[in-house]
């Protein structure tokens, strides 16, 4: 540790020793423990700055960042071209609401139908709040076109689904720590299990089933992918019985799992498309629902909207986020990368790890049972990897930017701390 260190990030504060850098991560834990809410269970690192791949804390150390914000983080950290659309909108323009035009709506809107071949896009922020569009959107089609009766539409979802925090996405969940002590729940919703295609025909087969919303590779429940050929299926099904698919592509989506979206390795198409996250490049919330006319003019004006959603900052974001995902082929480099990547972490030792899965740079190691993957996340904290467990699995998944030489780089970190541990 150097004995003088400036960092920039705090107004330009010479620390003076060691103890001194440590102290400073601990008053940036305990202002947030004393003064936010304790939703959160973070590792224990106090980040200040981020450049691509890379993240620094308040001590100036640096980490590889294997998270990338649950994937929000697609095109690296603070990418030029992302802070710059950012940068110049915001002097011209950041919101209007949507009780006038503005002049980015209708281009961002051409822009993202056609690269996603939809017919119209609902701007929203926030990725829970593009799922709570997707089912609203999907109820108003089951009463109007599917002719369902009055407030007797169901969706369906699949069991280990995450797809946020409100009290609708709370009732749909299988989680305890999701949903216990938040009831009562929304009514119309039903469960599957997950890569079950029996129990899915079974269930579209009820005439008031309006819509199955599914994410194609499960993200929180722990990087789950399914059986070749089910979203083909789930495609078939909903067809055959008249019930739209959303396909929740808020973490697979742009690039994460190799492929510009995580259906397109089935090559289907969902009748309902949610964005999110990467949308913006991790730098604001902007999510979008993308659907052909016959589903998407079902909602009419004042039936549904946000104050901030399609505002003129967040959408020049987009695009320049979209953008930098084909100019740098981020696709291609995720889909080449996850292969080495899970290439390399097949040397893991069997008695510790017994799966190494995902698609694209969409992974997870699961452990065997006698070991804490939160304390095996503290320990690649040290070695200069973050990482965060969720259900017992330790997700990695870093910007799609990584080079090759990093992802070696990486992945000797992750063996060095896994090989660490047979010493126990
Ligand atoms: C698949 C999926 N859908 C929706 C969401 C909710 O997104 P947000 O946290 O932006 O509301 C998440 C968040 O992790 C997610 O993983």
């Amino acid at each position: 540790m150097p004995e003088s260190v400036t960092i920039n990030n705090l107004n330009n504060i010479t620390v003076k020793s060691s103890s001194a850098l440590a102290s400073l991560s601990q008053k940036v834990f305990e202002k947030e423990e004393k003064y936010s809410a304790h939703n959160y269970h973070p590792i224990p690192v106090a980040l200040c700055r981020a450049q691509g791949v890379f993240m620094w804390d308040v001590e100036g150390k640096r980490y590889y960042d294997f998270l990338a914000a649950y994937s929000a983080v697609n095109q690296g950290h603070c990418h030029p071209k992302i802070i710059e659309a950012l940068k110049s909108q915001a002097e011209i323009l950041t919101l209007t609401s949507r009780a006038f035009y503005s002049d980015v709506l209708g281009e961002y809107a051409k822009y993202i139908t056609e690269m996603f071949g939809y017919d119209k896009v609902l701007p929203m922020n926030t990725g829970v709040e593009g799922g709570e569009t997707a089912c609203k959107l999907a109820r108003k089609w089951g009463y109007e076109v599917k002719k369902i009766p009055e407030n007797s539409a169901k969706i369906v979802f699949a069991e280990g689904n995450f797809w946020g925090r409100t009290m609708a996405a709370v009732s749909s969940s299988t989680d305890p720590s999701s949903y216990a002590g938040f009831g009562p729940f929304m009514p119309g919703f039903e469960i599957i299990p997950y890569d079950d295609l029996e129990a899915l025909e079974k269930s579209l087969q009820d005439p008031n089933v309006c819509a199955f919303m599914v994410e194609p590779i499960q993200g929180e429940a722990g990087v789950r992918v399914p059986k070749r050929g089910y979203l083909q299926s789930v495609r078939e099904l909903c067809t055959k019985y008249n019930v739209l698919w959303i396909a929740d592509e808020v973490q697979t989506g742009l690039g994460r799992t190799g492929k510009l979206l995580a259906v397109d390795h089935e090559n289907v198409r969902p009748d309902v498309l949610i964005l999110g996250k990467a949308l913006s490049g991790g730098v604001l919330p902007v999510s979008a629902v993308l659907a052909n006319n016959d589903i998407m003019l079902c909602i009419k004006p004042g039936e549904h909207g946000s104050t901030f959603g399609g505002n003129p900052l967040g959408l020049r974001v987009a695009m320049a986020a979209l953008q930098v995902i084909k100019d740098e082929k981020l696709c291609e480099n995720s889909l080449r990368l996850g292969e080495i990547l899970r290439n390399e972490l097949k040397k893991l030792p069997t008695d510790i790890v017994q799966e190494v899965r995902g698609k694209g740079l969409m992974n997870a190691i699961v452990t065997h049972d006698a070991y804490d993957s939160f304390e095996i996340c503290i320990k690649l904290k040290e070695c200069g990897l973050l990482a965060k467990p969720s259900h017992g699995i330790i997700r990695l998944s870093p910007p799609l930017c990584i080079t090759e030489e990093q992802i070696m780089e990486c992945s000797s970190i992750i063996l060095n701390v896994f090989n660490s541990l047979k010493s126990k």
